[in-house]
């Protein structure tokens, strides 16, 4: 099949790299010309663990192109992505700027053939009509006529795990309400799903909630721990105890009950706020939603005031060790990650920072700029190199078994505060370390 994909970040170079595997067509469109001229030299922009393999062989193959120009790759496709960004705006809701002026690009340049318009960005419900009308008034302009189908196509990919889960989605849901597109949705996820059929259908508005449906309620398992990990402290229980005695209950399961220093990326702030704001417009409260995200507010800064409550509140002359930028492991996605708030404060408060994550490094240069009292350095130990403390921001594997005697040997002081709760208590206080993480009994001195 002839597909164009108009956006080619995250979510368009992943799915325009795994429907080329497939052996369709591809040419991603994007306005960004350093983007695409470095796709074109053979680099991939972002971090993605398996997808610079597909992306050169199936350049190679020529089944996936790379361009700027919108007519060249909107008269290609039969089937036209939109996977462009949907920022929030000022008020929280989803700033559907870049996904109209993609609608409204195709409507002037498909073609005349039948056509399927399928969204994939993160849009909030009703934004199906608004990408038909952009089409059709486009179409009006330029005095053609076309046949065409909307189809909403949420995506659920994991960043860090992008391809594997485009590969082998959990599920595919389509929104639509017309039966040859339909038909043609099936065709093209066809390959995708030969163990079993895993494609919901449905209308497109309930394809579009879904979408921060599923998001809000991932955010909501989060914040939940994150509040009860607090009580814990309080309560002097574990809240990774608490984890698994709730985990192993089927009917709650062991995924995103993780205590921590907050959710960041580009997907569930973002997400949280414009449901919220839907529900407000609908006179519709989600009043859970709105406790969610305070919550997760106040959770990015549990770092800090664990620092200032082991070093006080004026940290002028210390140093301090920040294990990984990244909003999660494997991306370097540094879109509302923890660790930016975290050296925010610490810099405010006269301390240095030593920051070291494996991928992100060129992210955090390019988000963080030159600071003074900021220094990005190329390992973990060497950001650990007269630091006064440690501190762990996302949970890299190779954070998980440190070496504890050259660590004790390069620290000023030895002194470790764990964001995302990746050790047993126990083991670093026999190490010799002051240990304080997220919720855990007997961590505090
Ligand atoms: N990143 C994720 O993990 C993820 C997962 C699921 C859904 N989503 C959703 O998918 C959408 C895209 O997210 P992303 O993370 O890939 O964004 P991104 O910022 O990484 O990429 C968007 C790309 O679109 C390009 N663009 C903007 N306007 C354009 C236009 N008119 N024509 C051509 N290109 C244009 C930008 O230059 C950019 O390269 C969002 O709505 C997001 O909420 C993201």
């Amino acid at each position: 099949m002839k597909i164009t994909v108009v956006g080619t970040g995250y979510v368009g170079l992943v799915t325009g790299a795994c429907l080329s595997e497939m052996g369709n067509f591809v040419v991603c469109l994007d306005l960004d010309l350093q983007k695409v001229a470095l796709l074109n030299a053979g680099g991939i922009p972002i971090h993605e663990p398996g997808l610079d393999d597909i992306v050169r062989r199936n350049v190679a193959a020529g089944r996936l192109k790379f361009t700027t120009n919108s007519r060249e790759a909107l008269e290609h496709g039969v089937v036209q992505f939109i996977a462009v960004g949907t920022p929030p705006d000022e008020d929280g809701s989803a700033d559907l700027t870049h996904v109209l002026a993609a609608a409204r690009d195709i409507g002037r340049y498909m073609p005349s053939a039948y056509t399927v318009v399928v969204n994939k960005s993160t849009v909030p419900v009703g934004t199906g009509d608004k990408v038909r009308q952009a089409i059709a008034d486009e179409l009006a302009l330029r005095g053609a006529t076309a046949s065409f189908s909307v189809v909403s196509n949420p995506e659920f990919l994991k960043e860090g795990a992008a391809v594997a889960d485009f590969m082998r989605p959990d599920r595919i849901v389509v929104g639509t309400d017309s039966e040859p597109a339909l038909g043609v949705m099936r065709a093209l996820y066809e390959p995708f799903l030969r163990n079993h059929d895993r494609l919901l259908s449905m209308d497109i508005r309930s394809a579009e909630l879904t979408k921060y449906a599923a998001n809000a309620m991932l955010a909501t398992r989060i914040s939940f721990m994150n509040e009860l990990a607090l009580l814990a402290e309080r309560l002097d229980a574990d809240i990774e105890s608490v984890r698994k005695g709730i985990g192993s209950d089927p009917r709650i399961g062991f995924s995103f009950l993780y205590a921590g220093c907050g959710y960041g990326g580009s997907c569930f702030p973002k997400d949280v706020k414009a449901l919220a704001k839907t529900a407000q417009d609908n006179n519709s409260p989600l009043t859970l939603l709105m406790a969610v995200e305070k919550v997760n507010e106040r959770q990015k800064n549990v770092l800090a005031d664990k620092l200032v409550a082991r070093f006080g509140p004026d940290l002028k002359g210390k140093t301090f060790a920040v294990w990984g930028l990244a909003f999660k492991p494997n991306t370097d996605d540094m879109r509302e990650a923890p660790s930016r708030s975290l050296i925010e404060n610490i810099l405010a408060r006269g301390a240095r920072v030593r920051a070291y994550d494996p991928v992100a490094d060129k992210e955090a240069r390019r988000i963080l700029g030159e600071r003074p009292g900021l220094e990005i350095v190329p390992n973990a130990y060497e950001a650990a190199t007269g630091a006064d403390a440690v501190i762990i921001v996302t949970e890299w594997r190779e954070f998980r078994t440190p070496d504890w005697d050259q660590l004790r040997a390069l620290m000023k002081s030895a002194v470790v505060i764990d964001g995302r709760n990746l050790f047993s208590p126990a083991v670093v206080k026999a190490q010799g370390f002051e240990y304080d993480a997220i919720g855990r009994r007997d961590t505090r001195a």
